[in-house]
């Protein structure tokens, strides 16, 4: 790899954040899934395979949105606002990617690592979107621990829905990522 190709790719890394506020374009079809190949390439022990990604665009939005109120309600949420508001989650961007863990039991592949390889290629996914001019934000909320809705988008109880990717074109220009002390958080380890 050249210097500058080395250099782009860490300009990428360094240059993601998170957007809240997030309004059309997003990805097309293609560069979706490019988005995912890059996801799916994530480190994965034995290769189980264990994330799933469900995309959520357009009029699917308010669709999703009363699941996510029926989701809220399964975990006992009575107060109406707050059922209301739930709804209108889905338009806080154009495109919504579900990343679901689907654990596998597996002798020599815990359970925990199968959720960080979701985490892993959750951050591929980022940086794809990223590179192809895109913005995005991870998300979860209370209803990520639904039953109701793990059983509604095919997971077991036990599985996770490891994120709600909000994602589209940043509304609006925000300053840069501030350095990061990297000695703050690395040791070098010595006998
Ligand atoms: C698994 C996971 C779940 C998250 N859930 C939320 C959330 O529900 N709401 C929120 O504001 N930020 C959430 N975040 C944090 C944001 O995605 C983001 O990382 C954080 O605001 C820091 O911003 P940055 O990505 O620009 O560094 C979550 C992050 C992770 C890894």
């Amino acid at each position: 790899m050249t210097e500058s190709a080395i250099q782009i790719i860490h300009q990428n890394i360094h240059q993601r954040q998170s957007i809240g506020q997030l309004v059309e374009p997003a990805p097309s079809t293609e560069q979706l899934e490019l988005a995912f190949q890059a996801a799916l390439t994530a480190p994965d022990h034995h290769r189980l395979k264990p994330t799933r990604f469900v995309v959520i665009s357009g009029e699917q939005r308010a669709a999703f949105g009363e699941v996510l109120a029926k989701a809220l309600a399964d975990l006992s949420e009575t107060d109406p606002a707050q059922l209301e508001r739930v709804k209108q989650h889905p338009f806080r961007a154009p495109l919504l990617i579900l990343a679901l863990t689907q654990l596998q039991d597996h002798p020599k592949v815990p359970h925990f690592e199968q959720i960080l390889s979701t985490g892993a290629a959750v951050q591929n996914l980022l940086l794809s979107l990223q590179a192809q001019g895109f913005s995005t934000m991870w998300r979860s909320g209370a209803v990520v621990e639904s039953n109701w809705l793990k059983q509604h988008l095919g997971l077991q109880p036990r599985d996770l829905i490891s994120g709600i990717i909000y994602v589209g074109t940043a509304a609006k220009v925000i300053a840069p990522r501030a350095d990061i002390e990297s000695k703050e958080f690395v040791k070098v380890w010595q006998a």
